[in-house]
């Protein structure tokens, strides 16, 4: 693309290539454990599909991920920056700490509950300390961001103002100063942009085009109109709409029209990841694979990183690099695309699997659905499942009895 304002992405080293990493997340409302206990990594430029039926905890873990909830607990990484962070477990493990000493505590000689004490409060101030951190990281994450992108600013400005002419001076520091006003305002999570599940919800009825997708630039500061009617018709360009759609409202746009209004308001403010959140599980057939290519250019375009989440494999199949499969709040397989193909081994993930209708009328004649019933299918009444991997790159839930039954289908 053209030269990137240096106010829009700072390059930092990416240790692995790992752009986003969700460690342990768990989102909970009340008692529902909406997302409970995930953790995946996505590399820059690769696509992560994640597939799932209706109320597994998609666009939860979507939401979540760009700070729309205080997470229960867990921690979000982007480019090695701690951008979101819970306390829950860690609250947890006080509560844990506290009772298991409560128990030991009844029957233990003094000096036992001399020492028990002290491993407690031990326990306690750290887990406290834990907490202290993760509640400055979920509330300063920004500062770092800022820090370093007004260092960009002044690096790139100062030498040019020390060269120019007195003429030019005049022209560069109004840039400049727009440029460090709008490196104070950034926020680290712009980065992320999300592509919302209902095209017709998620835009304001109230709002033009123009100013639905300038409203994140205008927001992070960009006060030129030149600039933002430039960018506006860019993206219009980019999507396949046209100029006269700008002043226009969203009731007069079909579905997939305004799917791609969703698409280019998420790609004006340049964002390193995309969360598409079932961009196209709304639409008709023939305008899914056009959004689908749509994303598919812009992915080559920009070297975008996504998170596509859909709610079937046959949508994600050929975009996806690498796939989580969601089940009740939980991950519960993640591998390569091929290899989940060729190798499912979870049984909900073969139910998947055998949910997608074959274009082969012989072998569809034969294809036969395998429903999942969890109670049928695992005893973990004793031995408890964890997300184990099976295969390099190849993770599964399972306990050791189904690790060693994995192991020894694999192909
Ligand atoms: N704000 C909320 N308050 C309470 N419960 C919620 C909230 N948001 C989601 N949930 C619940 O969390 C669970 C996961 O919902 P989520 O929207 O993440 O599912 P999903 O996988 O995106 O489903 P779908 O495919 O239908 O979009 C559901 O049981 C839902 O009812
Ligand atoms: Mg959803």
């Amino acid at each position: 693309m053209d030269n990137q304002n240096v106010s829009q992405n700072v390059d930092v080293e990416l240790k692995d290539n790992v752009l986003l990493k969700v460690d342990h997340l768990c989102q909970y409302f009340g008692p529902t454990k909406a997302v409970d206990d995930v953790s995946f990594e996505i590399h820059k430029g690769e696509v992560f599909g994640m597939v799932g039926e209706s109320g597994c905890g998609k666009t939860t873990t979507g939401r979540s991920i760009i700070k729309l909830y205080d997470i229960t607990s867990g921690s979000v990484y982007f480019k090695g920056v701690r951008v979101c962070a819970g306390t829950g477990s860690y609250k947890q493990a006080i509560k844990d700490a506290k009772a298991a000493y409560n128990e030991k505590v009844k029957t233990a000689s003094e000096d036992e509950k001399k020492r028990l004490k002290e491993e407690l409060d031990r326990t306690v101030a750290e887990q406290k300390k834990l907490i202290k951190e993760a509640q400055y990281d979920q509330k300063n994450c920004d500062k770092e961001y800022v820090e370093k992108l007004t260092a960009a600013v002044k690096e790139k400005y100062e030498p040019l103002l020390a060269g120019a002419s007195a003429e030019e001076k005049k022209k560069l520091s109004a840039e400049y100063r727009n440029e460090l006003r709008k490196a104070k305002n950034s926020k680290v999570i712009t980065q992320i942009q999300m592509i919302f599940q209902d095209p017709i919800a998620s835009l304001d009825p109230r709002m033009t085009v123009r100013d639905t997708i300038a409203e994140g630039l205008v927001i992070r500061g960009e006060r030129d109109p030149k600039v933002i009617n430039e960018k506006v018709y860019e993206m219009l360009d980019l999507v396949g709409l046209v100029p006269e759609h700008a002043s226009r409202y969203p009731h007069e746009f079909s579905g997939g029209q305004r799917q791609r209004i969703g698409v280019a308001r998420a790609i004006v403010m340049r964002p390193d990841l995309v969360i598409a959140d079932e961009p196209v599980s709304a639409l008709d057939v023939s305008i899914q694979a056009q959004v689908i290519n749509l994303l598919n250019d812009l992915r080559d375009k920009f070297g975008l990183t996504l998170l596509f989440i859909a709610h079937d494999l046959s949508v994600v199949k050929y975009f996806s690099d690498r796939i989580g499969v969601m089940y009740f709040g939980k991950m519960v397989e993640m591998a390569p695309s091929d290899e989940l193909f060729l190798n499912p081994l979870h049984p909900y993930t073969r139910s998947l699997l055998s949910a997608i209708p074959l274009p082969d009328p012989i072998s569809e004649k034969q294809r036969k659905r395998i429903t999942y019933n969890p109670l049928a299918e695992h005893d973990y009444s004793v031995d408890k499942p964890s997300f184990r991997e099976i295969k390099p790159g190849h993770f599964v839930m399972c306990n050791e009895a189904e690790y060693q039954k994995y192991m020894s289908v694999l192909k």
